[in-house]
C-alpha cells in the first residue's frame, strides 16, 4: 500500500521545491499561478543554487531596450509573433506566420480528453497561438477556430485509406473543409519514444474515435515504426513537396535527434534541389508522451540542447537556416529556457505538458492508465466532468500571455526588441566557475544565423500573420 501511495506522499509532503521530475514544484507553481493570473513572483530572491552545473545566465544590457509609445508592446505586452514566415522561402500558396512564439504541441484526441482538447483549442484562439492536433486526426474539439497545425504519424489517422496507407485525397479535402488548418507536420519521431511504433487497443476505440481516425470500432490499430508513404530521405522530400503542392500549406517534419547522417543527406538534398521542409520541430529526449516504455523515454535520443545544437549547426554549415522555421519542444515552456532556445536558433516553442498543467494537470504521471484524476488525459466521461472548457481555455490563454510578457521583459532587459535577436553570446551556461562558464557559442560551437528581423510593427502588419490580429471584425 505504501508503494502505491508513496508518489503522492512524496509529491505533497516530502519532496523539496526543486526536487521532482519532470517538473518540480516551483515550475508547476509558476505555470499554475501564471495561468490563473495570480501573483507568480517569489520573494526574498532566488532559492536556486545559481552556481550549480548547467545553470543558465542571461546577460542583461547596461541599458534595457526602451519601448516607445506607439510600439506594439505598449498596447499589448504579450505580443510576440514568430519572426519568420513558414513557407515563405518555398513560395507555398498559403504561407503562415505564427502569431505567437509559444504554441500547443502535438497531443491527440484519444490521449487527451475531449474537454481538454476543447479547452486547448479555445485557449489558443484567445491567445492567438496555434494548436497542433497530434497523431489522432482532426476532431470536432480541435475546431473552435484557433489556428491548427495538422499533424500525422505512421498511422495516418484521419487521412488514411482502409489499408492504413496515406490518402492525399483525404488530406486535401480536410484542409479545404477546415481553413483554420495553417500548416501540416509529418511526425518522424518524438523524444519520448523515437522509432517506436504503437498499438491503439481496440477497447479504446469508441465510435467517435473510429470516425475521426478512420479506423474500425473495437479493433486493434497498429502505428508502425516506419512510414509507408516514403522509405528514404529523397522520397520524404518528394512527399513533403507533394503535400505542399496539393494543399498549398507549409509542410514541416517533427523529430527527436540522434544520429546525423540522414539529416546531412536531407540538408544536401535541400541544397541541390532547393526543396524541402518549411519547418523542423526538434523534440528533446526529455519530451513527454501519453505512454512509452521507460527504456525508450529514459535513454533513446538526445536531450533538447544537444540534439538541437547538433542539428542547427549542420543546417547552418550548409547555409540553410534562413529558409527553415525551427521549433523547439522539450520542457521549454519557461521564459528563461525559451530565451536560451531562441539564442540557439529556435524561432518558436511548442509546449505539451506545460499546456496540460495550465488546464489542470497535476503531474499524476498516469496518462497511460485512463485514470487521470484531473480529467485531462482520460476518456472517462466522469473524470472529465471536472473540466470547464470556458474557464480552462482562459487559463491556457493566460499562461501563454504571461509567458510571452515575461519573455518580452527578459528580451528588453538584454537590450533587444524581439527574442529572435538573442545571440549565443547573450547566454552562458555554468560549468562551475565563471572562468569556466561558457557562452553558448563556445559550449555548442556555432553561432546562430541572424534572423532578418525589422520591427514588431512590421510583424504586426504582415499579411501572413496568424491568430485573429488581421482578421476583419465580425
Ligand atoms: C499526453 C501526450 C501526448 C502526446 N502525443 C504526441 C503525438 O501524438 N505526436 C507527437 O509527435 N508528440 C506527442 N507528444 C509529445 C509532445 O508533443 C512534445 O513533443 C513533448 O511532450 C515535449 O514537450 P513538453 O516538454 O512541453 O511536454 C505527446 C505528449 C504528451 C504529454
Amino acid at each position: 500500500m505504501l508503494e502505491k501511495i508513496g508518489p503522492e506522499l512524496r509529491q505533497y509532503l516530502v519532496a523539496n521545491n526543486r526536487e521532482e521530475l519532470p517538473f518540480n514544484r516551483i515550475e508547476r507553481g509558476w505555470i499554475y499561478a501564471s495561468a490563473k493570473k495570480e501573483n507568480n513572483y517569489e520573494g526574498f530572491g532566488t532559492d536556486r543554487d545559481i552556481y550549480a552545473h548547467q545553470h543558465i545566465f542571461i546577460n542583461n544590457a547596461m541599458i534595457p531596450y526602451k519601448i516607445e509609445e506607439d510600439h506594439p508592446n505598449t498596447l499589448d505586452k504579450s505580443f510576440i509573433p514568430c519572426a519568420k514566415v513558414m513557407g515563405a522561402y518555398n513560395k507555398r500558396k498559403r504561407p503562415y506566420r505564427p502569431a505567437s512564439i509559444i504554441n500547443v504541441s502535438a497531443m491527440s484526441f484519444g490521449s487527451l480528453s475531449a474537454k481538454a482538447i476543447e479547452s486547448l483549442n479555445k485557449g489558443v484562439k484567445k491567445a492567438n497561438a496555434y494548436h497542433n492536433t497530434g497523431e489522432g486526426g482532426l476532431s470536432p474539439y480541435h475546431s473552435y477556430g484557433g489556428d491548427v497545425v495538422f499533424h500525422f504519424g505512421t498511422g495516418y489517422f484521419g487521412v488514411r485509406n482502409d489499408d492504413g496507407s496515406f490518402s492525399m485525397e483525404k488530406l486535401v479535402k480536410l484542409v479545404q473543409a477546415n481553413p483554420f488548418i495553417r500548416a501540416v507536420e509529418i511526425k518522424l519521431s518524438q523524444g519520448a519514444k523515437p522509432g517506436k511504433g504503437g498499438v491503439l487497443p481496440g477497447s479504446k476505440i469508441t465510435k467517435e474515435i473510429a470516425n475521426i481516425r478512420g479506423v474500425k470500432v473495437g479493433k486493434d490499430v497498429l502505428s508502425p515504426p516506419n512510414h509507408s508513404a516514403f522509405s528514404n530521405v529523397t522520397e520524404m522530400v518528394d512527399f513533403i513537396e507533394a503535400i505542399a503542392d496539393a494543399t498549398g500549406l507549409p509542410v514541416g517534419i517533427k523529430a527527436a535527434i540522434g544520429k546525423l547522417e540522414q539529416w546531412e543527406e536531407l540538408a544536401n538534398i535541400m541544397k541541390t534541389t532547393n526543396k524541402g521542409p518549411d519547418f523542423i520541430t526538434v523534440d528533446g529526449g526529455e519530451g513527454g508522451t501519453g505512454a512509452a516504455p521507460p527504456s525508450f523515454a529514459d535513454h533513446v535520443s538526445l536531450p533538447w540542447v544537444y540534439g538541437f545544437s547538433d542539428l542547427y549547426k549542420l543546417f547552418k554549415n550548409k547555409d540553410l537556416t534562413e529558409r527553415i522555421v525551427f521549433i523547439g519542444s522539450g520542457k521549454l515552456g519557461f521564459p528563461a529556457k525559451a530565451a536560451m532556445a531562441f539564442a540557439m536558433g529556435a524561432d518558436c516553442i511548442n509546449v505539451a505538458r506545460e499546456a496540460m498543467m495550465s488546464i489542470g494537470c497535476i503531474q499524476a504521471q498516469i496518462c497511460h492508465t485512463n485514470r487521470c484524476p484531473s480529467g485531462v488525459a482520460t476518456q472517462s466521461k466522469w473524470l472529465q466532468n471536472g473540466i470547464d472548457p470556458t474557464l480552462k481555455s482562459e487559463r491556457l490563454a493566460q499562461y501563454f500571455k504571461t509567458f510571452r510578457k515575461e519573455l518580452t521583459e527578459i528580451t528588453h532587459s538584454a537590450g533587444y526588441e524581439h527574442p529572435c535577436q538573442f545571440k549565443m553570446r547573450d547566454i552562458e551556461i555554468n560549468v562551475d566557475d565563471h572562468n569556466l562558464s561558457k557562452e553558448l557559442a563556445r559550449t555548442y560551437m556555432y553561432n546562430k544565423t541572424p534572423v532578418p528581423f525589422t520591427s514588431m510593427k512590421d510583424l504586426k502588419e504582415c499579411v501572413y500573420l496568424g491568430g485573429d490580429y488581421n482578421k476583419p471584425n465580425p
